[in-house]
């Protein structure tokens, strides 16, 4: 299994943001709206999702997702394609681009595989853990991102943003029983990691929902001390090696 010598994401120079929630809750919407803002002010950023990121993870996407060729032999062997796919993320996007010092925002990642998995087909939770451990290999978000909606909302937004001769994604044919158990786990998680997670009411207009996870992500940046391109060149003006008037 590839390096795990690069410590927590804490430990590197950028930061790491996970987006989690269920079908619907708009998370690709709100990466790609602070994916641009923060660019905007000048910000490394590097945005993904899972399962995928990476050729090998694709090919995992491919096979758990979109063929569902992996859904007979049950769900160890799922949670376990999940797993070595977010390893392969891990090592080849997500850990060198902190080391990099940029700011990497992923749509899914391990609180995924614990609700998904873990809270919905009830396994075993010293496996999923165990799992857990060797996919992310110490690389924990710094913020962790719930958006969180009712599942009879979540399931109306989703029908309506498909095309409507698309078949259904397998994760959107279970009833809303089976949505309201993993929001309850998403909620439940943020209740146990209250320093990694927040949670964000996604009912919301997009605008109001984005002001809420911006400020979110501005007090992070700070904790952190990320620095810009636009506060490297103010600090630069500011020290003489500009012009001082740009
Ligand atoms: P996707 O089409 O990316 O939709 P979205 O993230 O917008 O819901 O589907 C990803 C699906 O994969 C989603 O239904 C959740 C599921 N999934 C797991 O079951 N376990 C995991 O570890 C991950 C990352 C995803």
């Amino acid at each position: 299994m590839a390096g795990s010598d690069g410590g927590s994401a804490g430990a590197d120079r950028g930061l790491f943001i996970t987006f989690e929630g269920g079908d619907g809750a708009g998370k690709s919407t709100q990466i790609r709206r602070l994916a641009g803002a923060l660019r905007r002010d000048g910000y490394p950023v590097t945005v993904s999702r899972e399962p995928g990121g990476t050729p090998g993870a694709e090919a995992v996407r491919h096979v758990v997702l979109d063929t569902s060729a992996a859904e007979p032999f049950g769900p160890y062997l799922e949670a376990m394609l999940f797993a070595a796919a977010r390893n392969d993320h891990v090592e080849q996007t997500i850990r060198p681009a902190l080391k990099r010092g940029e700011i990497v925002l992923v749509d899914r990642f391990m609180d995924s595989t614990r609700v998904y998995q873990g809270a919905s087909e009830n396994l075993d939770s010293n496996f999923v853990r165990a799992l857990e451990r060797v996919a992310i290999a110490d690389v924990v978000p710094d913020l962790t991102i719930i958006l969180d909606l009712s599942p009879s909302e979540g399931l109306r937004r989703a029908h309506a943003r498909r095309d409507p001769n698309a078949p259904a994604d397998r994760f959107e044919k279970e009833d809303v029983a089976a949505h309201e158990i993993r929001r309850q786990a998403f909620l439940d998680i943020a209740e146990r990691e209250p320093a990694r997670c927040r949670v964000v009411d996604a009912s919301r207009e997009p605008e109001d929902v984005a002001k809420d996870i911006a400020r979110l992500v501005a007090g992070v940046i700070e904790k952190k001390g990320i620095a810009s391109s636009r506060s490297a060149a103010m600090r630069d003006s500011l020290l003489g090696a500009g012009d001082g008037r740009s």
